[in-house]
């Protein structure tokens, strides 16, 4: 374990130049119980980063920043299935390669996400129609304040769209260790996405799923080694069946997709774009444009000037549609996270 004082601006990839008193770069389960210790001992607050790629620092952070480099792939099988065990410290990506060049499919349509895998099950991350919760089997949690590990098994993990319970009831105190996911090795494409509609489900391989959604990523989304960004930086909103007559009667096209709960979920993107905001700047930060829902650290932003650019973003699609967006990104003060919501309205 090494502890110094650092800038975190190379560890959040809004590159924002934010400094935090102690920085723990653990990779061992006693590590991570030695700087909790330690954390309490002096009162200090305590903030878990994988890559730091949906966090949005509003700030200096007064305490400890504890980076996940516990690392580990094992995999078992079965007649039907790969059950594989990864540590919360591997790369997302990386992992998803690993599994392809390994035979194994099922990971294809979340590749070039960012981050580690602790933070894939704190979001649940999706992308092109399928989500973590898909393929998860369990989460192993370490309790920091007494030691213990536990297996959550994946129905009580509390997902939903970018939602679990490590949002929630074990967030302080508590670390992701690893992840069981669940592939069968009977691969089915999933190609719900309209996105895919070219694809053939007979002939497809995973490969070209993994190629098709790479270069549409690289096509869509800027890259955060140019141009700071946390990917979306809003939830795309849920309205209800009324809210979406009444909207859908006004702009017959906008997108929308309808849920299982009989509510719609909208484009945040569209909405964003409707309002003309595409590059619309605010200080050194910026609404991307070719992709309206990711805001930019177009030249040397402060989290401030990030912030009053999410507000004037938010509150102009409310001034037109009457929807209110939540943010996607996680946002963090001096003493640790806030309520994303409130810091905008
Ligand atoms: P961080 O940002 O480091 O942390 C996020 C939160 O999780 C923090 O609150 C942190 O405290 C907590 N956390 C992290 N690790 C642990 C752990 N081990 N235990 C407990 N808590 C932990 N997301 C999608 O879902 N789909 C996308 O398509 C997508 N595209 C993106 C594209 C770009 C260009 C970018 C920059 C981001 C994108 N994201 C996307 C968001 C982001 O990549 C994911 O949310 C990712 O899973 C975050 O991982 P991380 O390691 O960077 O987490
Ligand atoms: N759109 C516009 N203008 C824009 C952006 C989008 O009109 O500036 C329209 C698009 O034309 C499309 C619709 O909005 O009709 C949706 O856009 P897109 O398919 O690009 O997806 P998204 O809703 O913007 C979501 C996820 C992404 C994920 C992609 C692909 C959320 C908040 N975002 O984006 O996840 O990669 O779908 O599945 O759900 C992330 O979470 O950080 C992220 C990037």
């Amino acid at each position: 374990m090494s502890i110094e004082m650092v800038s975190l601006k190379y560890r959040n990839t809004f590159a924002l130049p934010v400094n935090v008193e102690h920085l723990a770069l653990v990779d061992k389960i006693e590590l991570m119980l030695q700087v909790w210790q330690q954390t309490q001992k002096y009162q200090m607050p305590l903030l878990v980063l994988g890559e730091g790629s949906n966090v949005l620092f509003l700030e200096d952070f007064a305490g400890t920043v504890m980076l996940n480099q516990f690392k580990g792939i094992d995999i078992r099988e079965d007649v039907n299935t790969w059950h594989l065990h990864i540590s919360s410290g591997e790369n997302w990506h990386d992992l998803v390669c690993y599994t392809l060049q390994a035979g194994i499919a099922g990971l294809e349509n979340l590749a070039l996400i960012p981050g580690l895998v602790g933070g894939a099950a704190v979001q649940n991350i999706g992308a092109y129609g399928i989500e973590l919760q898909n393929v998860c089997e369990y989460v192993d949690l370490l309790e920091l304040f007494t030691g213990a590990i536990n297996r959550i098994p994946v129905a009580d993990c509390g997902f939903g769209y970018r939602e679990s319970i490590f949002k929630h009831a074990f967030q302080n105190g508590y670390i992701i260790l690893a992840l069981g996911l669940c592939l069968s090795k009977k691969w089915r494409p999933m190609l719900e996405y309209e996105a895919f509609s070219h694809l053939d489900s007979a002939t497809v391989t995973p490969t070209q799923i993994f190629n098709f959604v790479c270069a549409k990523r690289k096509m869509n989304l800027p890259d955060p080694r140019k141009i700071g960004n946390a990917g979306s930086f809003f939830k795309n909103p849920l309205v209800s069946e009324k809210k979406y007559e009444s909207l859908i009667s006004q702009y017959p096209r906008m997108p929308h997709y309808p849920q299982l709960c009989g509510k719609f979920k909208l484009a945040a993107g569209w909405l964003i774009d409707q309002c003309e905001l595409k590059g619309y700047r605010l200080g050194g930060a910026a609404v991307h444009g070719q992709q309206a829902l990711v805001l930019v650290n177009a030249d040397n932003a402060t989290g401030q000037e990030i912030v009053a650019l999410a507000r004037h973003v938010r509150n102009t699609v409310a001034s037109k549609f009457d929807v209110w967006l939540e943010p996607e990104v996680r946002f963090i003060g001096v003493m640790g996270e806030l309520n994303g919501v409130e810091v905008l309205s």
